[in-house]
């Protein structure tokens, strides 16, 4: 193994570390508890009669759950990945696996995301790149092999611009990336998918990159999961250090990130991930407008935990948006969608 790519298995298995032994969380709300949804006090509805099915990228999922891109590139993280695809199987819902760039370098650290398609065969799975190594030289062909290597439904570019300005080692060049991401969605045989990575995505970004052929839009808002916060537990630097703490709260919490994609045109997969709690979270999400909704941390401290914890916190989810569906009257994600309450607080929709 090269130096570089020691140097990036290791960074991956700091970052899991500090995520998991310290708290790493953004400190500002998603924003959730601003968000109500209508209330049906006679839903008229059987609780067992709730469909929470959904189908993405042509594939059935039995909850519009995303398991959020985190781990591979290092031995421990090839554990996690197995684990959370086995969930992932298990309950069908969606997963995208961390950053290939490790795997895309050396070819021998393939296994420790693959495993993720070998446990979930038929599952919907999302590859990973940083849209910083379409600066280093990844073009259409490392985007597909990092697809073909999971065989993959579509590819994350992630956009980290905050993590890149904070780490010392990051690549700060983020000039003429839309291009680059254009030429990858152009040729690309799967749809791309284009996501933060806890500061949002601004509505002019979403519209420019759906311009560019991205397919979805993931906010991954502020809420939840701060990398500057990560990224100030590995400086020793005080400058560094200093600099992390200022911007652990940046960004745009996602309720206001996804209400910025109201806008897109018809079509275009919306993903709400950042700090989303539970499936009452969830269930606002989809009121909001959002076809899947990610979680990230939350899954990964209960895998830490033990295959069970990470299961037992998926049912949780699923009993809890099933619930707020039933509280509010909604027997499926399609009817779930018009009873947000709209901000000038009207609650007189009737699930009746
Ligand atoms: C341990 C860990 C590793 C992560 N690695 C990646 C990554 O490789 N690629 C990516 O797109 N996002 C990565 N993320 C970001 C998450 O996918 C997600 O956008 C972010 O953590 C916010 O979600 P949360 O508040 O539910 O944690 C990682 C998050 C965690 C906690």
């Amino acid at each position: 193994m090269t130096e570089q790519v020691t140097n990036i298995s290791a960074r991956k298995d700091e970052h899991l570390r500090i995520c998991l032994e310290e708290d790493v969380r953004s400190g500002v709300p998603a924003g959730f508890d601003q968000v109500h949804l209508q209330v049906a006090t006679l839903p008229e509805l059987d609780f067992d009669s709730i469909d929470l099915s959904t189908k993405i990228f042509g594939k059935q999922l039995e909850a519009p759950i995303l398991i959020s891109s985190m781990t591979g590139g290092s031995g421990k993280t090839k554990m996690f990945n197995q684990l959370l695809a086995r969930a992932a199987n298990e309950i069908k819902i969606a997963m995208g696996v961390g950053s290939q760039r490790a795997a895309l370098v050396h070819d021998g650290l393939n296994e420790t995301f693959s495993i993720a398609r070998k446990e979930n065969p038929g599952g919907l799975l999302f590859a990973n790149i940083g849209v910083a190594q379409l600066k280093e030289g990844f073009g259409v062909d490392e985007c597909q092999r990092a697809v073909n290597m999971l065989e993959a439904d579509a590819l994350i570019i992630h956009l980290n611009a905050l993590q890149e300005a904070l780490q010392p080692e990051g690549n700060r060049d983020f000039s003429q990336l839309l291009i680059k991401i254009e030429s990858v969605t152009k040729k690309l045989q799967v749809p791309v998918i284009a996501k933060e990575v806890g500061c949002g995505i601004d509505p002019q970004t979403a519209r420019l990159l759906v311009d560019a052929g991205v397919r979805a839009i993931d906010v991954a808002g502020v809420g939840g999961t701060s990398w500057a916060a990560v990224e100030m537990y590995r400086q020793a630097d005080p400058v560094r250090k200093a600099l992390c703490q200022t911007y652990i709260g940046w960004g745009i919490p996602t309720v206001s990130a996804l209400r910025g994609l109201d806008s897109l045109p018809e079509g275009i997969l919306k993903i709400s991930s950042g700090g989303l709690r539970n499936g009452l979270d969830l269930a606002k999400s989809i009121a909001l407008g959002a076809d899947l909704a990610g979680f990230a941390l939350k899954l990964m401290v209960a895998a830490n935990k033990s295959y069970e914890t990470l299961n037992d916190t998926l049912k949780l989810i699923i009993l809890e948006l099933k619930t707020a569906m039933f509280l509010s009257g909604a027997a499926d994600l399609k009817s779930l969608r018009p009873k947000l309450i709209k901000e000038n607080g009207d609650v007189t929709g009737s699930a009746i």
